[in-house]
């Protein structure tokens, strides 16, 4: 078979977020986070699990550092706890809750691993929701604190920062379905969300410029490739709209200072009137080192009558779906770095995430052939590949997860981990695909 070879320098990595692998959940001083709320409330998660212990990675980071150098990873991507170091959100700083992150990222230096680090990753310091969170313009002064304060303790050892991590997750999930932290239901609330999230997102990126940093900065937005499901011009148009108010909302602004006009007239339609101020905008478009990217899966949509637009994936019984029943179809990669190259000026692009959940089982001899990820990995790899021989400026890829945990509303019944962990224990077992990934990555290609 023809080897498949990335560029020098790619960056392999692996990621997780400090929700979802920490625990220690109210250790040395960290303060309560809409996360820890949520879970706490009965009825929210699958099981009603919590983040609580989770992979217990604030105590075992030592042991999980030295998985992550087995695995021969390039590259580390975690996130940073806004309330371990800020448990009221702002004001007084708690050093201990620093510390943990500047043992982390030292002990990833010594052994030649790339931090990578998240400010925001889900977590906000719930004293900071008892007033309004993300509805509340202060929040954007706050997040400046807290990214200042992380600045100056990291900013000198970490190259690579992401400000947000999935801003239309944060918006839609959490303020208008509701099945995300804080749990509010409001659609217009989610759009001053995702504004302020993106105005916070800006306002960061200079603050890291005036601050002098020799490090790369840019977002992390949660993209997927919209088909149309038939050629007829209601269904093309329907994936049109979809497409706006998944990537256009977040891509347009950051790009080019503005946000999609026929999205806010589908707003309109449905009675929210979105404005925003000129100085907003002009904030939003900064420019960033890299644009990074999230991405599972692409989606096919169709026209509906009373929504404007569906989904229609769940429909499609020929293709393969992961746990999560998301399906397996990796040109949808393709297809997105493509267009991401064509539209947004031929952006330095990162796969911040990608990877799937699969039933893992520990065989008799205790090894986890976990094939079909492997499989998956490999095929979003190949779709990588063809975008970068043809130009595109992808500069690394992250598979999501390092390890298996708590995968938020749906608590520990989701794996996608290179490692397994077992939660009763706590034990972490390398899966088949963790061996097939250092491969890849000793190899630099397949
Ligand atoms: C998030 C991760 C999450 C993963 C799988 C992304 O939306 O950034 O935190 O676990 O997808 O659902």
């Amino acid at each position: 078979m023809k080897k498949i070879e990335f560029p020098k320098d790619f960056i392999w990595g692996s990621a997780t977020a400090s929700y979802q692998v920490e625990g220690a959940y109210d250790k040395d001083g960290k303060g309560e986070s809409i996360w820890d709320r949520f879970s706490h409330t009965p009825g929210k998660i699958e099981n009603n699990d919590t983040g609580d212990v989770a992979c217990d990675h604030y105590h075992r980071y030592e042991d999980d550092i030295k998985l992550i150098k087995e695995l021969g990873l390039k590259s580390y991507r975690y996130s940073i706890a806004w309330p371990r170091i800020f448990p009221d959100g702002n004001g007084k700083p708690n050093p201990k809750g620093m510390d943990f992150y500047k043992r982390l990222t030292n002990l990833l230096l010594e052994n030649g691993i790339t931090p990578a680090a998240t400010l925001y990753h889900w977590d906000l310091p719930q004293k900071l929701q008892d007033k309004g969170g993300w509805t509340n313009r202060d929040t954007i002064e706050y997040f400046q604190e807290y990214s200042s304060f992380v600045f100056k303790n990291l900013g000198d050892v970490v190259p690579m920062w992401f400000t947000h991590n999935e801003p239309f997750v944060v918006a839609f999930l959490g303020h208008a379905l509701g099945s995300h932290a804080p749990g509010e239901t409001d659609t217009a609330m989610s759009l001053d969300v995702a504004h302020n999230i993106l105005v916070s997102h800006g306002k960061v990126i200079s603050l890291y410029r005036d601050m002098n940093y020799n490090g790369k900065i840019g977002i992390a937005l949660n993209l997927s490739h919209k088909y149309p499901a038939s050629q007829k011009e209601e269904d093309v148009k329907a994936a049109w709209l979809s497409d706006g108010i998944l990537n256009r909302w977040y891509l347009d602004p950051l790009f080019k200072g503005s946000y999609p006009k026929d999205v806010i007239e589908h707003y309109s339609r449905r009675n929210i009137n979105f404005t925003c101020s000129e100085e907003d905008l002009k904030i939003i478009k900064q420019p960033i080192d890299f644009l990074a990217f999230n991405t599972y899966e692409p989606e096919f949509v169709k026209y509906n009558e009373e929504t404007e637009f569906v989904g229609i994936n769940s429909e499609l019984d020929n293709l393969e779906k992961t746990e999560m029943g998301w399906i397996v179809y990796p040109q949808g990669l393709y297809d997105l770095l493509k267009r991401l190259d064509k539209d947004y000026g031929k952006p330095n692009l990162i796969i911040s995430e990608n990877g799937a959940a699969f039933k893992d089982v520990i065989d008799g001899d205790g090894n986890i052939r976990d094939d079909r990820r492997i499989n998956y990995i490999y095929e979003h790899l190949a779709s990588s590949h063809r975008a970068i021989e043809e130009g595109v400026n992808l500069k690394g890829y992250y598979v999501w997860s390092l390890m298996d945990n708590f995968e938020w509303g749906f608590g520990y019944s989701k794996r996608f981990g290179l490692i397994h962990v077992d939660f009763d224990t706590l034990k972490r077992t390398i899966k088949q695909s963790g061996y097939w990934y250092k491969n890849v990555i000793e190899n630099n290609g397949i």
